[in-house]
C-alpha cells in the first residue's frame, strides 16, 4: 500500500485532479495495485486557511507519503498583486523543489499522430513523429542564487548570481544517460559555452561522466541553436540535458509543439528516488470551473507517477495507448478539436477514458 498526496492546487488544478483520480482508480483495478490518497493543500488554496502558499501542515503530509501529485497553482494576472495571488507560484512550487531537494525534471513532449493536426508545425516538419524529453537540471543556476537590486550615482541595478557545482552537474547527467539507455541512446548537452563559465563547466563534466556510459552517444549544441532546431527539425532530438534557466525556457517552447500545453506532464526528482508529478501547463483561471479543461497532462502526470512508484512501465504503456485510442475516436477537449467536431466535456473525455483503461 502507497501513499499519495495530492496537490490539486487552484484554478483548473481541481478538475483535472478529479479526473486524474478518477482514471487512477481504474488503473489500480486493472494493475492490482493499493493506495491510498492524502489530500494537501498548496498554493491559493493553501493561503485562504493558512496564509502561505506551502503551510508546513501541507509539507508535513507530503514527506509521509511515497509521492506527490501536484494540480496546478495561481491566479488571475489581475489578481496578481493580491496578497493570496502575489507570488504563489513561486512560493509553492520553488520551495517544494528546495524542501524534496528535486534537481531531476523530466519533461517529455510527444506529438501522437491522433494530435498532430492542433501542432502548429506544418505536417512536414512532423512527418517523422515528434518524441523527445527535457532533462532539467532544477536546483542551481540563477534561480537559487543571490537576487539584489541597487541605485548606485542616481542608476537603478540588478543582479542575479548563477552557480553550478561539480555534484549538482553529475547528478543529473547521470540521469539523463540512464534514460538514454531506455531510449535511442543519444544524449544531447544544450548549453551556452561560447559564452558562458558554467556552461564550459557543464561540457568538461558530462564529457567525462558520459566515459562511464559507453554504449550512448554524447551530442553538444548551443542552446540558441537548439531552440531553432526544436521548432525546424524537432524529430531529431530525443533526451536534452540542460541547466536550469535553459530548461525552463526549451521546455516551454517544446511543450507548444504539440498545439496543447494540455498534453504535456512532467516528473521531478530527488536522489531518493521521492517524486512530485505535475501538468506543465499553469491553472488557467480563465477557463477553471467550465469542464472544458484537457485534462491528459495530468492523467500522464499520474501515469508517470504510477510508473514510477510501483515499476510499472506497463501500466503507463496502457494508459497511453487508451489516450490515443480516446482521441481517434474524435473525443476530445476544446483545445484539439478538428474543425468541424465537437469538443467534448472534461468529464466526458474522462468516462470514455476510463471505459479505455478497463478496457471494455
Ligand atoms: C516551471 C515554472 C517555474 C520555473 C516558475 C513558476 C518558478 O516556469 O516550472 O517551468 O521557472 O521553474
Ligand atoms: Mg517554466
Amino acid at each position: 500500500m502507497k501513499k499519495i498526496a495530492v496537490a490539486a492546487g487552484d484554478g483548473i488544478g481541481p478538475e483535472i485532479m478529479d479526473s486524474a483520480l478518477r482514471v487512477l482508480a481504474v488503473l489500480a483495478e486493472r494493475f492490482k495495485f493499493e493506495y491510498e490518497l492524502k489530500n494537501v493543500l498548496v498554493g491559493g488554496a493553501a493561503f485562504e486557511h493558512y496564509d502561505s502558499h506551502l503551510p508546513v501542515e501541507s509539507l508535513n503530509i507530503i514527506k509521509s507519503c511515497d509521492a506527490l501529485l501536484f494540480g496546478s497553482v495561481g491566479g488571475p494576472i489581475s489578481d496578481s498583486q493580491l496578497p493570496k495571488w502575489k507570488n504563489c507560484e513561486r512560493n509553492s512550487i520553488l520551495a517544494l523543489r528546495k524542501a524534496f531537494h528535486f534537481n531531476i525534471n523530466l519533461r517529455p513532449v510527444a506529438i501522437w499522430p491522433e494530435i498532430a493536426h492542433a501542432s502548429p508545425l506544418s505536417s512536414k516538419t512532423i512527418a517523422d513523429g515528434v518524441n523527445l524529453v527535457i532533462v532539467r537540471e532544477l536546483l542551481g543556476d540563477v534561480y537559487f542564487g543571490e537576487h539584489e537590486q541597487g541605485e548606485s550615482d542616481g542608476k537603478r541595478w540588478a543582479r542575479d548570481t548563477a552557480e553550478y557545482n561539480e555534484e549538482q552537474i553529475k547528478s543529473i547527467t547521470r540521469a539523463a544517460f540512464k534514460i538514454a539507455g531506455d531510449r535511442k541512446k543519444e544524449v544531447c548537452l544544450v548549453h551556452k559555452a561560447n559564452v558562458l563559465e558554467i556552461s564550459r563547466l557543464w561540457q568538461e563534466i558530462v564529457r567525462e561522466v558520459a566515459e562511464e556510459f559507453s554504449d550512448i552517444e554524447l551530442k553538444e549544441l548551443l542552446v540558441d541553436n537548439c531552440a531553432m532546431q526544436l521548432v525546424s527539425k524537432p524529430g531529431n532530438f530525443d533526451v536534452l540535458l540542460t541547466s536550469n534557466l535553459f530548461g525552463d525556457i526549451l521546455s516551454d517552447l517544446a511543450a507548444a509543439l504539440p498545439g496543447s500545453l494540455g498534453v504535456v506532464p512532467s516528473a521531478s526528482l530527488n536522489d531518493d528516488d521521492f517524486g512530485m508529478f505535475e501538468p506543465a501547463g499553469g491553472s488557467a483561471p480563465e477557463i477553471a470551473g467550465q469542464d472544458i479543461a484537457n485534462p491528459i497532462a495530468q492523467i500522464l502526470s499520474m501515469g508517470l507517477l504510477v510508473k514510477h512508484v510501483w515499476s510499472l512501465p506497463e501500466a503507463f504503456q496502457t494508459l497511453l495507448d487508451s489516450i490515443k485510442r480516446t482521441l481517434a475516436s474524435n473525443i476530445c477537449t476544446q483545445d484539439l478539436v478538428q474543425t468541424g467536431t465537437t469538443p467534448t466535456s472534461t468529464t466526458e473525455f474522462t468516462d470514455r477514458l476510463c471505459e479505455e483503461v478497463a478496457g471494455l
